[in-house]
């Protein structure tokens, strides 16, 4: 029955092709109200898709945000794992528009690339499991292993729908592991495990200083100027060293061990191209740890964007009433995001001259994790990928968020397997946004083959 779906997965290339690109039509723009009804069209083309492969229940749920879609198939038997397979058919808006060589929204391949918004971040990715599921079903009738699907519509918001979705429903969503692929490979020949996730807290800061705008010569020189006020505040949240000065910051990050240092040392990286890659004449962050370590294994607090006062053309002499600054943090197992929020926000309220007023909001969050390496369900996916990629993959920690693994752990006590089949240079939220068509394909095989071998 694996040589038959894998047969048949290899058969069906073209029509898979076409298929991808019709659900990529779709502007399920998460970020944009307008883009509501397109959601709402995702969602029930993604439902339809599970329906006519042959999945039960395959339902668009309704929540207080966008819709979550579920499905699942349950007839393995009780003797064979459940898996919960997770993805997310929300996208990330397009601007700048000008810079797309072709539509977003009409996926184009062009030197085995597939360009269109969604390709690689996550409607390829979650596409390579439908596909793998239809292979079995329409060749054999059955799945080697049970499945519940749960894709969702807010993923790339920090939307806060899911997880009291996933508590309601924690019950119908029991599984023995998650299989996600919303992360990459390092080479179209180098498959990649990763064990770790950075969590995510995000605020904004308000500071006010006088109530109005004020005439600098009038007022200048005896008020404290808000804009100064927060850029003294942000300015000392790290030292010289790069380390975040907030109390209690660091305090339940678990520590990187000796050997997990030798394990992420050994994935290739190089320096000089992550360099040429940013644009920068130079790395910096935090002393002790290399950039790899810096940018997948520590917590980070930047600043995203500040404003405030007079910012138009030309100049106008003004004492703002108000400065404002967007700041996040990557989190690491096993920081809090309510807790980390909470320190900063106290901190930030201690360090305030005591001339202005700050009001702080809370805008979104997710756990880190780090998942067990040592499980049955690890290995099984080592197996599968070296077999179809032809090396073994490479064990890594992911930099970026994807919040639901915390949920996961958490409400469902599960961990996730993340079999990635993006590139690190797919351009994910980026114009000209793309998936190596090599990757779906071989995906698919990935997936088949990795259900077959948990299934027996
Ligand atoms: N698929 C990404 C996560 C990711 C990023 C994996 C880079 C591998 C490499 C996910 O869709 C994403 O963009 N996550 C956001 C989460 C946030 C909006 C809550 C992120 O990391 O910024
Ligand atoms: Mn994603
Ligand atoms: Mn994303």
């Amino acid at each position: 029955m694996l040589n038959e779906a894998v047969q048949y997965a290899y058969s069906h290339r073209d029509s898979f092709l076409s298929e991808l690109k019709e659900f990529l039509s779709l502007p399920s723009i998460s970020a944009l109200p307008e883009h509501q009804p397109d959601i709402q069209r995702t969602a029930h083309w993604l439902a339809d898709q599970f329906a006519a492969i042959g999945l039960h229940k395959a339902s668009v749920n309704s929540t207080p945000g966008h819709p979550v879609v579920t499905a699942e198939w349950l007839e393995a038997g009780p003797d064979k794992p459940t898996i919960l397979i997770y993805g997310h058919y929300d996208v990330q808006p397009v601007d700048p528009i000008e810079l797309w060589h072709s539509d977003p929204f009409k996926a184009e391949v062009r030197d085995n690339y597939l360009y269109a918004r969604g390709s690689s971040d996550d409607k390829g990715q979650t596409f390579i499991h439908i596909k793998a599921l239809e292979s079995f079903m329409k060749t054999d009738g059955k799945l080697p292993v049970n499945v519940k699907l749960i894709i969702e519509g807010e993923e790339e918001i920090g939307g806060p729908s899911l997880d009291p979705f996933i508590e309601t429903h924690r019950k119908h969503l029991q599984a023995d592991v998650a299989v996600i692929s919303d992360t990459h490979m390092l080479r179209p020949d180098l498959p990649c495990l990763v064990y770790a996730l950075r969590g995510l807290c995000y605020i904004q800061v308000e500071v006010t200083g006088p109530a109005r705008d004020l005439h600098s010569g009038q007022y200048g020189g005896a008020v404290y100027n808000p804009i100064q006020a927060l850029s003294e505040m942000l300015a000392s949240l790290k030292d010289r060293a790069g380390h975040i000065t907030v109390p209690g910051f660091y305090d339940k990050v678990v520590p990187l061990s000796e050997a997990e240092r030798q394990i992420l040392a050994q994935a290739p990286f190089s320096e000089e191209e992550f360099k040429r890659d940013a644009g920068v004449k130079g790395v910096w962050g935090e002393k002790g740890y290399t950039t790899k370590e810096q940018i997948t294994a520590r917590p980070t607090l930047e600043i995203n964007g500040m404003w405030g006062g007079f910012t138009g053309e030309g100049s106008k002499t003004v004492l703002p009433s108000k400065a404002f600054a967007k700041i996040s943090c990557r989190l690491v197992a096993d920081q809090d995001h309510v807790e980390i929020a909470e320190l900063l926000q106290n901190h930030l309220k201690q360090i305030a001259p005591p001339y202005v007023t700050l009001e702080i909001r809370r805008l979104h969050g997710g756990h880190g994790t780090l998942i067990n390496l040592d499980s049955k369900y690890m290995r099984a996916a080592g197996k599968v990928l070296q077999q179809v990629f032809g090396n073994a993959p490479v064990y890594e920690r992911e930099g970026g968020s994807i919040p639901v693994v915390a949920t996961f752990q958490k409400v469902l006590g599960i961990d996730s397997i993340m079999l990635g089949f993006g590139l690190p240079d797919d351009g994910l939220h980026s114009p000209n946004e793309r998936f190596y068509l090599p990757n779906f394909y071989n995906g698919i095989e990935t997936v088949i083959r990795y259900f077959a071998e948990i299934g027996t």
